[in-house]
């Protein structure tokens, strides 16, 4: 099961090329919006916006596991939902406001509930799950899907760790959670 959301293209299938609405075959001129800031990119239709993130604007912090909607690595936010960065188009999401991890903590530096709190419950080891693990844990519990174990576990469970740190995770979005709410 996964808890992120898939983007569905334009109803007439076409993405438009620099507001011109003519299709274009080849390259697209884009202005994606990311933590705040806006990236303006000619790209190829085909570009997801994992692909995009991290080759194109070196915003690595998203990880490519699968690449292909199976494993969570690559959870960002757009509009605030958690979607999958590899099955989403970077040419669907112009226009919408995309948050990677990169964008989560405050300006100044002070980390996000989350972030502190996987530090804290040691809810990583190898790590390389854990910016989709957070970026879906703060998705999940603005949902009200944080009230329990149970909870946590049924919606977190498009995001795989292959080192096996579920029990910490589980614990680390409890008390985010727990600390967001009061
Ligand atoms: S890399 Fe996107 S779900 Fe695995
Ligand atoms: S910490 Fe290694 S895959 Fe999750």
């Amino acid at each position: 099961m996964t808890s992120q959301h898939i983007i569905d293209p334009p109803e007439d299938g076409h993405f438009r090329n620099g507001g011109n609405n003519q299709p274009s075959p080849t390259t697209l001129s884009i202005d994606l919006t990311i933590n705040g800031e806006t990236h303006s990119l000619d790209i190829e239709p085909r570009v997801t916006l994992l692909d995009a993130l991290r080759e194109r604007l070196a915003l690595t912090g998203t990880k490519k596991g699968c690449d292909q909607g199976q494993c969570g690595a690559c959870t960002v936010h757009v509009d605030g939902e958690r979607v999958l960065a590899c099955l989403t188009l970077a040419a669907q999401v112009e226009g919408r406001s995309i948050t990677t991890i990169e964008g989560l903590a405050d300006a100044d530096g002070t980390l996000h509930a989350v972030q502190a709190a996987f530090l804290e419950q040691d809810a990583f080891q190898c790590g390389y799950c854990t910016p989709g693990q957070i970026m879906s844990a703060v998705a999940c519990i603005r949902e009200g899907h944080a009230g329990s174990d149970e909870d946590i576990r049924e919606y977190m469970a498009g995001n795989l760790c292959r080192c096996g740190a579920y029990p910490h995770i589980v614990a680390a979005v409890r008390q985010a959670a727990r600390e967001l709410r009061s």
